[in-house]
């Protein structure tokens, strides 16, 4: 038999700004953009979410058109190869409609030129033939808003982070806000979580709602073959050291670059690229995922010459300085 319930995520996935938990400077200046919006019958401002993976970016661009009452059309930068695919998606536009472009880091060169015409005067440049006997024809488009995501903004043209009207740069989220995160999808997906379970998680979750999510799912498990009916503190705390997940909400991996910068590298500085090797890890993955929560942390630092473990990480680890 097949499962025909929607994807968990997509389920405890918040629709409505009111149900968007914590951000609360970008909430708030959010519904004055969406009200502004909605009042002069014109098309929201092109905004740009930046911030690290599983923090809600994509969630805020589904809010955007469903509190505008207009499509999401969703596509990613990597997949939009040739000018070409930009072009069609975006003639299909309809008036006022959200074109969604994730990782808009990654988006080529050649295709990012023809969205600055399109971005500044919603118009199309394009070039039919070739050779000599080309000629460009302007194409108008309907008035649209670009949502971009990027989880490297520092990897954006400037020119093109110059169109964006809006950039919000989403934080990472406080246990209590996850707390208040996991309560919610708890409800959702019918299961009773206490508040110190659902504190638990929220500090055990890297600052991340998806991570907050995905641990709940996880205890739930344990919670059913255990036999206990309410998500408590403790069957929180026996599914996190279960699932190696320590007090810190660090997981092996995190240690493993804390340790290895520790003991191979005498604390650092040592490059991201060598370390990403020394830890088996990719250098994105390292860059994107598990140094910006590090960082926040104040168990490593960046610095000129790479990556110091500061006295906090040496504390963590339990490992004396040398
Ligand atoms: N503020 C929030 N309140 C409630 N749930 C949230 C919130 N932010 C995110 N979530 C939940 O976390 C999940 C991940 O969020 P989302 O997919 O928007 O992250 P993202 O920033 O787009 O990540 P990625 O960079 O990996 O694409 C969502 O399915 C949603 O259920
Ligand atoms: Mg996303």
């Amino acid at each position: 038999m097949t499962d025909k319930s929607p994807a968990p995520d997509e389920t405890i996935r918040p629709h409505r700004l009111e149900d968007f938990i914590g951000q609360d400077d970008i909430r708030a200046n959010l519904s004055v953009y969406l009200q502004a919006a909605r009042e002069r019958g014109q098309a929201l401002d092109h905004t740009l979410f930046y911030g690290s993976p599983g923090l809600g970016k994509t969630t805020l661009a589904q809010i955007m058109a469903s509190e505008l009452g207009v499509n999401l059309v969703t596509t990613s930068g990597p997949v939009l190869e040739r000018s070409g695919d930009l072009a069609a998606i975006l003639t299909n536009l309809g008036r006022h409609d959200i074109l969604f472009i994730d990782e808009i880091h990654r988006m080529p060169a050649t295709v990012e030129e023809i969205l600055y015409p399109a971005l500044e005067d919603f118009k199309l440049d394009l070039i039919i033939g070739q050779g000599p006997g080309a000629r460009t024809v302007k194409i108008d488009l309907e008035p649209f808003t670009l949502a971009g995501a990027t989880t490297r903004i520092g990897l954006l043209t400037s020119p093109l982070r110059d169109r964006f009207g809006v950039i919000f740069r989403l934080e990472f989220y406080t246990p209590h806000d996850l707390a208040r995160i996991v309560t919610r999808a708890a409800r959702i997906v019918g299961v009773e979580i206490t508040p110190d379970g659902a504190l638990t998680l929220g500090q055990r979750s890297r600052g991340t709602p998806r991570i907050a999510n995905r641990l709940l799912r996880r205890v739930r498990d344990f919670a059913l073959v255990e036999g206990v009916r309410r998500i408590d503190m403790d069957i929180c705390k026996l599914a996190l050291d279960r699932m190696d997940v320590d007090p810190h909400g660090l997981d092996q991996m995190d240690r493993k670059i804390l340790s290895t910068l520790i003991a191979n590298y005498g604390g650092g500085p040592v490059g991201v690229k060598t370390l990403a090797i020394a830890c088996a890890e990719e250098v994105r993955t390292m860059e994107e995922i598990y140094e910006p929560y590090l960082i926040q942390c104040g168990l490593i630092k960046r610095t000129s010459r790479g990556r110091v473990a500061t006295p906090k990480a040496y504390a963590h680890l339990k490992m004396v300085m040398e």
